[in-house]
Order: structure tokens, then sequence, then C-alpha cells
């Protein structure tokens, strides 16, 4: 296990299509995810794509814990998908704040899908199938754009609402994807 350096904006890595996963049986595989639920982990992120640690593969991570300053917030349990296939349930987006841990000590306003289905694959090759909103749909939809080469800020519509996170929100310690 190990905690691996996350590549910044202006990477070119960060901008190439991930390949499908192949095999699941892999011990590279295996030790991929390990890496990234550190990864992410130690950052206090709430989600991160293999492209973000420079691997190009289709394999994202992500968590929400309950935060105690946000109690309406909602949590999401730890998941790993693999070879992600989203469907949005209706056309209806929303805007909300999102940061990523590739570029550090930002926050952009970002539409998404209200909701959506995704479907893919755990860390043994076993389907993940679930419908979710909110939150959870906004932090699926931010992952699985890493693996088509897409950062937040490409998804602003008035870069007004881009800014940096402590003149934005001071005083408030928020998790990044
Ligand atoms: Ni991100």
């Amino acid at each position: 296990m190990a905690v691996r350096e996350v590549l910044k904006m202006g990477d070119p890595r960060l901008l190439e299509p991930a390949r499908p996963v192949g095999d699941f049986a892999s011990p590279e595989l295996a030790r991929l995810i390990v890496d990234m639920h550190d990864t992410m982990r130690a950052l206090n992120g709430a989600g991160l794509a293999a492209p973000q640690i420079g691997v190009g593969l289709q394999v994202v991570v992500f968590e929400v814990d309950a935060n105690p300053r946000y109690p309406d917030a909602e949590t999401v349990p730890y998941t790993v998908l693999v070879n992600p296939v989203l469907t949005p349930l209706s056309e209806t987006m929303e805007e909300a704040w999102e940061g990523c841990l590739s570029v550090p000590g930002m926050r952009g306003l970002v539409p998404r899908y209200a909701a959506l289905r995704y479907q893919g694959f755990d860390a043994g090759g076993q389907p993940v199938d679930r419908s979710v909103s909110g939150f959870h749909a906004r932090v699926v939809q931010h992952e699985v754009d890493h693996l088509h080469g897409i950062l937040y800020p490409m998804r602003i519509r008035d870069l007004r609402w881009f800014g940096f996170t402590d003149t934005l929100f001071p005083g408030q310690t928020l998790q990044d994807d």
C-alpha cells in the first residue's frame, strides 16, 4: 500500500482517455485499487480516478463520510467502480460547487445530471448497478469524467463562479474529488 502523487491540471496524462480493465485477477489491479484508496484517504478526498495517479485505466474510487458540520449531506459508502457506464435518469441538471485533488485550492460551480444509473464492476469483477441522485450522482460524474480526460473546470458554464476555496468559503474545510 502506498500514497501516490496526484497529478495536477496541466499534466497531459489527465487529458487522455483511460483504457478498460480486461483482467480482474491481475495483482497490478489489486495494488492499484489499494493505492487509490490510500491516496484518497490520505488527502481527505471524496473520490479519485486512476488517471490522477498516472494510470490510464478505467478505475475510480469514491466515499463520502458523515460530516458533523453538514448533517444534511448525503454519505456515500466506499465504492470501487471499474469500467463504469453512466445513464442519466432524466434531463434535469443541477449546479453545485466542486473541487478536485488535481486542481488544489479551487472551487467551481458545475452542472451535473441530478440522477443517474451507474453500472460497472467492483474490485473482484462483480457487477455494480446503482441508481443514485444528488451528491452521490455528482461525485460519480466527476470521477468518471476523469476517465474521459475531462476536469471539472471544463464544465463550468460561467467562469465567474470559479475561484479559490479559501476566498469563496473562508474558514471551511471542504473535501476535494
Ligand atoms: Ni477530480
